[in-house]
């Protein structure tokens, strides 16, 4: 694979995607022939915010391939409680490892780290932004579980404003054909505007209701998101939304037999107890396959050549509106647009540039 890093699913082609896929599907076949893949080499997961899945399926990952993994789950036992930047913690930790595996609550952070790293840098979740290797758990589950991905209504329901894991989702779909989206959510959470003009640029069918119980019948796969708490600066709104969608197993009664219920967990109150039970509810296998999806990436990225990056300019980015943009806190990275029709877009996070994002 050409990859070098993994900040977006846009990184990928559809066939790296299959090729990662089909190494995936030979590692869960035979798990005992990759136990050497990364002898010798080390991961380091910086998580700047909570995990339970990503960062425990990365080491797990690391550690059934053979590697070793070294980093912090709490930043405040690191220097970063001392002011070290992004910058100097990933030029220090990308001497001592050989890919950087980082979540941070600011959005882009993935993409600046990446900047300053001599080895590869995998996003793990970048706040309400991103978060591509969940979306290569879900496509490895509908792909294991119903054989394709292409040709499926697809429901993503609940927080679809903050939930990163549904905007790469979005995203890493327009690389399949037939897709129909039913967007499921309040109002106030419907996806934000850089999603909805990536899905019209990139023709993605797509329709946004409320009302989950009423677009059941027609779904393949309900991916359920719980309400992000930690991203609602106005804990009113949070109030307003909490518990709008509680899928129980009498709800299930409309949908399809081979539906998927998916959730990238982990859940508060949007799927109840009861639909544990269901055939159909997929979450924790989901949970399983990220292990041997990231198996699969980090066998190959683990095991590139470390390599210099490009001198970065300094700072001087444009103010982003987004109070949630790495360029927010970390002054000096270098400013980075991108132009759709007539409108900047600020390459970390996406959002509008010079424009108080959305809240
Ligand atoms: N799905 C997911 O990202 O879970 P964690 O926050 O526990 O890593």
């Amino acid at each position: 694979m050409l990859l070098r890093n993994l900040v977006d699913f846009e990184d990928l082609t559809r066939a790296e995607w299959e090729a990662l896929y089909e190494s995936c599907s030979r590692i869960i076949e035979r798990p005992s022939d990759f136990i050497d893949t990364c002898r010798g080499k080390v991961a380091c997961n910086l998580f700047y915010e909570p995990s339970t899945r990503t960062n425990f399926s990365f080491q797990a990952a690391m550690l059934r391939l053979g590697g070793s993994v070294f980093g912090f789950a709490d930043p405040n036992s690191s220097s970063v409680a001392k002011g070290e930047t992004l910058k100097d913690t990933v030029k220090m930790v990308s001497g001592y490892s050989d890919v950087i595996v980082i979540r941070s609550p600011r959005e882009g952070a993935a993409k600046a780290a990446a900047l300053y790293s001599n080895v590869p840098v995998i996003n793990a979740g970048d706040g309400g932004h991103m978060h591509p290797t969940q979306t290569m758990t879900d496509l490895t589950t509908i792909t294991r579980l119903r054989g394709s991905v292409d040709g499926l209504s697809i429901g993503l329901c609940g927080d679809l404003k903050n939930g990163r894991t549904v905007h790469s989702l979005i995203k890493a779909l327009a690389k399949f054909e037939g897709i129909k989206f039913y967007l499921i959510s309040p109002r106030e959470l419907s996806v934000p505007e850089y999603i909805r003009i990536f899905m019209k640029e990139n023709r993605q069918w797509n329709v946004e209701v409320t009302n989950l119980d009423a677009v059941m019948p027609q779904l393949d796969v309900l991916y359920m998101t719980r309400i992000q708490r930690e991203r609602f600066t106005d804990p009113l709104e949070y109030e307003r939304n909490r518990g709008v969608y509680i899928l129980t197993k009498r709800k299930l009664e409309r949908a399809k037999e081979r539906l998927l219920v998916m959730h990238p967990l982990p859940r508060v109150d949007e799927i109840a107890p009861d639909v544990d039970d269901d055939p159909r509810a997929v979450y924790f296998q989901q949970a399983q396959f990220g292990m041997y999806i990231r198996m699969a990436l980090l066998a190959d990225l683990a095991n590139q050549e470390k390599k210099a990056p490009a001198p970065v300019p300094m700072g001087g980015h444009r103010r982003c509106g987004n109070p949630s943009c790495i360029t927010k806190d970390e002054w000096y990275l270098p400013p980075l647009t991108k132009r759709i029709g007539e409108v900047d877009y600020c390459a970390y996070c996406d959002k509008a540039v010079g424009e108080r994002a959305e809240q």
